[in-house]
């Protein structure tokens, strides 16, 4: 396949981690049943793969939402676009996000998420930007801190494109594909 940009994670790497994340959750988890919530459409690959390395006992669901702002930029509004389709109060939820950028999307979802009174809720994330947090966010499970470029890949898409690219590439803004 002819790659897009720099690759910045291949897709061993990836899978490492991920297998990683799921030993750790599955040890904080064990003895209990969990709700992994995957945020649509970036998450969808990295909760696949993630379900696959957990041992407890899961049920899915999935929230999409919209951040309002340009292509490659957060503004912090978030629309829901899809709701849980469960309730999920007295669960244990582990909500699955494929990066956190400004943390905005995910403060937002937190607050949405705690009124409704989990018995616990922490985030899982596949690629965690450092440094531009503008809220910080507690991200308890993490695959890697990057740099604060524009990544598509593996769930992640510019202009909707590239998700399904099994690693992690770098764009440049100066040089976006059409
Ligand atoms: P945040 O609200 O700024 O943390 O951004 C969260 C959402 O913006 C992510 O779930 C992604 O959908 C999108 N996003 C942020 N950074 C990138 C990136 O580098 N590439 C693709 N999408 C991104």
């Amino acid at each position: 396949m002819e790659t897009i940009g720099k690759i910045l994670i291949t897709e061993d790497e990836i899978a490492d981690a991920v297998a990683r994340m799921g030993r750790e959750i599955s040890a904080d988890y064990d003895g209990k049943e969990l709700l992994l919530v995957g945020i649509l459409k970036g998450a969808f690959l990295t909760m696949a793969d993630l379900a696959r390395q957990i041992t407890v006992p899961v049920e899915f669901d999935f929230m999409a939402v919209s951040s309002y702002g340009d292509a490659t930029k957060s503004s912090g509004v978030v629309r829901i676009l899809k709701d849980l389709d469960q309730e999920i109060s007295n669960r244990h939820v582990v909500i699955v996000e494929d990066i956190v950028d400004t943390g905005l999307t995910l403060h937002y979802l937190l607050e949405n998420l705690r009124v409704r009174q989990p018995a616990s809720i922490e985030i899982a994330a596949l690629l965690v930007k450092e440094g531009i947090q503008q809220i910080p966010i507690d991200v308890k499970y993490r695959g890697f801190d990057i740099p604060p470029d524009f990544v598509v890949g593996y769930g992640l898409d510019y202009t909707g494109l590239f998700r399904n690219l099994p690693y992690v590439s770098v764009l440049d803004p100066d040089n976006l594909p059409v």
